[in-house]
Parts: C-alpha cells; sequence; structure tokens
C-alpha cells in the first residue's frame, strides 16, 4: 500500500476540523492525516492534539504563529519527507474539498507528480461562492496561464496530491510565499522541474462554518510573485534564443 499523508493547514477552524477529519478518513482509510495549526486561537490545535493521541492515523504540527498557508505547507512537507511517506496531499480544513473526491485524486497519482483537484475543467463546480470570489479565481487562474505561458486551469487551487520524489528535487527551502500564491508557486516549480501535471475535477464548496482567511495581501503577494516569475521566465526565454542565434 503506498503510504499516503493527507497534510490540512489549520488557522481557527474549531467548527469545521471535526467532521473533515471524519470525512477523510472514512472516504480513504488507508490515509493518515497531519493537522499543521498556527497557534488557533479558537483551540483548534488543542482539540486536534487531543484527537491524534486516540488516534494513531492523525498527527498534529503546532506552530506558535500564524504565518501563512505557504510557510504551514512546507513545515507539513518537511515532516512527511522525513517519515518516507510517498504521496503528500494537501486539502483545507472548511470541508471545502469534498473528502469524497479524494480517491479519485489518490487513483491518478501514478500519472503525474501533481494531481490537482480543479474548479475549472469540465465537470469541475464551485458550489456557494459569491461572485466576487468567482471572478477573483477565474480572473487570477487566468493571469497565470497568460504571465507563465502555462496550460493549468487551476493552479491556485488547494487540493492535491504529490509524488514525494518530485518534493524533494524542488528545492523547498528557497519557497519564499506566504498566502495562496503559494499554491501556484509549487505548480511553476513542478513545471520547470520538468515535471508533469494533471487535474482531476471536483465539487468546491464554500465553507458552512468558520472564516475565509483570504485577505487584500494574499492578492497583492499573489500578483506581484506572478508578474515577477512571468518577467523572469520570458527574459529567461530570450536569453537563450539569443545564444542559440549567437
Ligand atoms: N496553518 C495555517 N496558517 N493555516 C491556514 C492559514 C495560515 O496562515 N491561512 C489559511 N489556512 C488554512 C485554513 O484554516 C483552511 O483550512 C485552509 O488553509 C484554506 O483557507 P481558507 O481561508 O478557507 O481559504 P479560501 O476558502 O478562502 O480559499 C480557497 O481557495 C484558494 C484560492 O483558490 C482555498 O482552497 C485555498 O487553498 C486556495 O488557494
Ligand atoms: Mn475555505
Amino acid at each position: 500500500m503506498t503510504r499516503t499523508l493527507v497534510i490540512i493547514p489549520t488557522y481557527n477552524e474549531r467548527d469545521s476540523l471535526p467532521r473533515q477529519l471524519d470525512a477523510v478518513l472514512d472516504a480513504a482509510p488507508e490515509v493518515e492525516v497531519l493537522v499543521v495549526d498556527d497557534g488557533s486561537p479558537d483551540g483548534t490545535g488543542d482539540w486536534a492534539q487531543e484527537r491524534a493521541g486516540r488516534d494513531p492515523r492523525v498527527h498534529v504540527l503546532r506552530r506558535t504563529a500564524k504565518e501563512g498557508l505557504g510557510a504551514a505547507y512546507l513545515a507539513g512537507f518537511a515532516w512527511g519527507l522525513d517519515r518516507g511517506y510517498e504521496l503528500l496531499c494537501e486539502m483545507d480544513a472548511d470541508g471545502s474539498h469534498r473528502a469524497q473526491d479524494l480517491p479519485a485524486l489518490l487513483a491518478r497519482a501514478g500519472d503525474a507528480d501533481l494531481v490537482i483537484g480543479s474548479r475549472w475543467v469540465a465537470g469541475g463546480e464551485v458550489v456557494n461562492w459569491p461572485r466576487h470570489r468567482r471572478v477573483l479565481s477565474t480572473g487570477a487562474n487566468t493571469y497565470v496561464r497568460l504571465a507563465l505561458g502555462i496550460a493549468v486551469r487551476d493552479a491556485t487551487a488547494g487540493f492535491r496530491v504529490y509524488r514525494a520524489a518530485a518534493l524533494r528535487g524542488l528545492g523547498l527551502s528557497e519557497v519564499e510565499s506566504q498566502g495562496y500564491c503559494f499554491q501556484v508557486d509549487m505548480v511553476w516549480r513542478i513545471l520547470r522541474a520538468g515535471g508533469t501535471v494533471v487535474e482531476v475535477p471536483i465539487t468546491f464548496v464554500e465553507r458552512a462554518a468558520g472564516q475565509s482567511k483570504m485577505s487584500g495581501a494574499i492578492i497583492r503577494e499573489a500578483l506581484v510573485k506572478v508578474t515577477l516569475w512571468g518577467i523572469a521566465h520570458r527574459v529567461r526565454q530570450a536569453a537563450s534564443l539569443l545564444r542559440r542565434r549567437a
């Protein structure tokens, strides 16, 4: 059996995490889960620790401060790579990523270094998102495709399966993205390393409890970083073209 770790980052998800954890372990009984909590004031970390104490499939990494989704996932990846898991998954705590879709993503892990649960391919769907979130996500993904010249439809998606072997070669210690542009950063690194990405349609359901951590700072970081990556890419392309001519 393939050793699989589902990493769930949490910040104030006390009302969502218990149900999501049960749903994941029900839908995919062979996986283990690592909750990466950033010192949630609402007690999410304490709850997760207590749960881990009575369930060997559940692990917790407790961090002291809210340092962003990127830092939480990097800590989770390091934890999982150290312990020899072969597949590392990303999943939100709030129920937006349905546990019932996880087996379909895991089933494709043999075909690619990164499997993305995608809202924006045929068969993908978003339920209960206000219009401004739809526009933000489709707009961001169009910009990413144009700026980086890639074909991925949902590069900001947070429901994923990575092959551990592919992550090992990426130089994760250099990743600086803090917010949700971490997701784009990882797609871009996998593709530039010559890795493969497949997208599997999912239904994304807006959370029923708690609050989104999306913010203006997260949007600004993504816009600046994606633009800089795109410019650096074009400069590299032009330089190699000139070298070939010379
Ligand atoms: N540990 C930690 N630290 N967890 C965090 C942090 C943080 O700083 N910020 C967010 N999270 C956790 C949340 O607790 C949740 O489990 C998950 O990351 C997603 O956060 P949400 O705030 O629910 O994100 P969203 O629903 O607005 O955004 C969704 O769409 C984004 C854009 O497509 C998510 O699927 C994101 O992953 C995705 O990038
Ligand atoms: Mn959410």
